[in-house]
């Protein structure tokens, strides 16, 4: 017997909120979103980033400076967006992010604690702060952002991996939690983005033993293929069609694939095939 579809989730014309929306995926979100007439709260730790993001929004938006791994402003900002929603809740996207690029021999403890405390902590925050206002109106979804660094592991990422395997058992025991409560729970996996994610990150060496940030800026700009907006519509789409786990990009979809046929030997594999995902 075929599993039951979760149900369908509507987004456009509802109140939406976006963490990390001064940048990237978040931004694109954001944009997209008040595009199809949705009110958009928003936050950012980057004022700057955010303020522009702010700008291009022409409909109701409300704002709001915000670490995400601070629980009592997460809680303050979810209080604050319900007394302002001028519509019933679509979806919370908890996607605030950073990454170190370090060996995990080498690792600057900070520096790991600070993706965990930002990638993991951020995202329960965002969603416990978020989770009562749409089990009260009984629908809606908690849209949690991994990534593909969420279904593998990854030289150099240790922390980003360990902290987005996380958000998805996190996540996905959530979604089964949430049965039957007319709310959803949506792991989201992109693969690479064209954002400002490594141009943000803290780097002391990279997978190919790299000391320059530089090379690796220049190597993510010549790998990642998706644009933030196809990511923003994959997101909305993904969620008002009921899925639980959204895939973003050709090399997202691949790396599925491949996993489930190599499970555990899945990076010989992707250092073989490496040099035909480079562009020339
Ligand atoms: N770009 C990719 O290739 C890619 C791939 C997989 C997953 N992701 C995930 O997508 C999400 C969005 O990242 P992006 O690629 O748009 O990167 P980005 O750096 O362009 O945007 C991330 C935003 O999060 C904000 N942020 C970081 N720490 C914060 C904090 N403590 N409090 C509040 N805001 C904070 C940043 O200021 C920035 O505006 C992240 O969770 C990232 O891990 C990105």
């Amino acid at each position: 017997m075929m599993p039951a579809m979760a149900s369908r989730q509507i987004v456009a014309g509802r109140t939406c909120v976006v963490t990390g929306a001064g940048s990237g995926i978040g931004r694109a979100l954001a944009q997209r979103l008040a595009g199809q007439d949705c009110p958009v709260a928003i936050c950012d730790w980057d004022e700057d980033g955010l303020r522009d993001t702010e700008a291009t929004i022409a409909g109701p938006v409300l704002a709001k400076k915000l670490d995400v791994r601070d629980r009592g402003a997460q809680m303050a900002f979810a209080s604050e967006v319900a007394e302002w929603a001028p519509a019933p809740f679509g979806m919370v996207v908890c996607n605030a992010g950073v990454t170190v690029s370090q060996l995990a021999a080498e690792a600057a403890p900070e520096d790991d604690e600070w993706v965990m405390d930002v990638n993991f902590w951020g995202v329960i925050h965002g969603t416990r702060a978020f989770l009562p206002i749409l089990l009260e109106q009984g629908s809606g979804a908690i849209v949690n952002v991994s990534s593909v660094f969420g279904l593998i592991g990854f030289p150099s990422q240790s922390a980003y991996c360990a902290s987005k395997h996380a958000v998805r058992g996190y996540t996905e025991s959530l979604r089964h939690e949430l049965r039957g409560s007319g709310v959803t729970a949506v792991a989201v996996h992109p693969g690479g983005i064209q954002t400002n994610i490594v141009r943000h990150s803290r780097f002391h060496k990279d997978d190919q033993g790299n000391t320059d940030r530089t090379v690796l800026e220049r190597e993510f700009d010549n790998i990642a293929r998706t644009s933030p907006a196809k990511a923003a519509q994959t997101i909305q789409d993904g969620v008002e069609k009921g899925k639980g786990r959204i895939l973003i990009g050709p090399d997202a979809a691949m790396l599925a694939g491949l996993l489930r046929m190599a499970p555990v030997s899945y990076y010989s594999v992707m250092k073989r095939l490496e040099p035909l995902v480079r562009r020339s």
